[in-house]
């Protein structure tokens, strides 16, 4: 009789209710505001970067067709859950059908997986260049650097695709409410009516492997990178080789310690809105972060958009 009961309520679950700040509504205008503000910011400073790297033929090198692959990252990262999240902020149904709950989880993991690998490459590139420059342009052909994009696109998909099926092939009977503001893998594998143990294994496997390989290939790189520029003699030529690459590293740090802040940091049940806030909040701040860096800290990019602006008001003359 039992085993009956789970299968019909197996077939109901056609939705997952996304909890969200419903416990405050006061706050979810203020939030609406705050996250539409961020999201708009991460669409237009991502745009740039990518036409820039497109329209301006001196930023045709391997650094900025990796940065305006992760650019396109964080605008499809993003796009995978903040619209979404934003209406759900102003309607009191915060409703996500199971497909859609798929296709965001899938998304947003393909996308997170592929940054922690593409900034592994992103500091290969930056090794090859300072370590090795008269080699470069043999060793950073344009076929090596579009092949490691593509990838890393492919293991990003991979591992997430492989990770979204084991989770949405497990059993739902009923509970359906996420506590959480997007279908968060982890929050709906707990939702599932059978023992999860063995899918946290593998996903935390497949998440230490996938985060901390790229992470060891970045230090080393670095290594290799700081011993070579404190060789150079000249402290112009010191501070010049490591302008090409403090962009890159503040983007490093900035990724990897909000992972592992939020990996370490001792899990209060108290605040356990405020921790899914600051979650969620990091998930749309970062993908900000990234344009203003790579553009505050770069000549090259500057130079590009006085020239796009610059051309612009000459057509406009004419
Ligand atoms: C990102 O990389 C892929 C694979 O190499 C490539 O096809 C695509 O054009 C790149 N996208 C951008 C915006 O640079």
């Amino acid at each position: 009789k039992e085993k009956e009961m789970e299968v019909t309520n197996k077939t109901i679950l056609t939705e997952f209710i996304l909890l969200g700040l419903s416990k405050y509504p006061k706050l979810e205008i203020f939030f609406f505001v705050l996250c539409m503000i961020i999201y708009m910011i991460v669409l237009f400073g991502n745009s740039v970067i990518i036409l820039l790297s497109i329209l301006d033929s001196h930023l045709h090198t391997p650094m900025y067709f990796f940065l305006s692959n992760l650019s396109f990252l964080d605008i499809c990262y993003t796009s995978s859950f903040v619209p979404k999240m934003l209406v759900n902020f102003l309607s009191t149904r915060k409703s996500m059908s199971v497909l859609g709950c798929a296709a965001q989880m899938s998304i947003s993991f393909a996308m997170g997986t592929t940054e922690c690998v593409l900034l592994a490459v992103m500091a290969y590139d930056r090794y090859v260049a300072i370590c090795n420059p008269l080699r470069y342009p043999i060793i950073m052909k344009r076929t090596v650097y579009v092949y490691l994009t593509a990838l890393c696109w492919l293991i990003g998909s991979l591992n997430s695709l492989f990770q979204t099926i084991l989770t949405m092939q497990l059993p739902f009977c009923g509970k359906n409410v996420i506590d959480h503001f997007t279908c968060e893998i982890l929050a709906v594998m707990h939702l599932a009516c059978v023992d999860i143990s063995l899918n946290e294994l593998i996903m935390l496997v497949a998440t230490i492997i996938l985060t901390l390989t790229p992470l060891l290939l970045i230090f080393v790189s670095y290594v290799f990178i700081l011993s070579t520029i404190l060789k150079i003699r000249s402290a112009e030529g010191r501070s010049k080789a490591f302008s090409t690459c403090s962009a890159h590293l503040t983007v490093v740090i900035i990724f990897y310690g909000t992972i592992l802040f939020m990996y370490m940091k001792p899990k209060s049940k108290a605040s356990l809105t405020t921790d899914k806030l600051i979650a969620m909040f990091y998930g749309i701040f970062t993908p900000m972060l990234n344009p203003i860096i790579y553009s505050l800290r770069n000549k090259d990019v500057n130079a590009a958009v006085k020239k796009m602006l610059s051309r612009k008001l000459y057509l406009q003359k004419m």
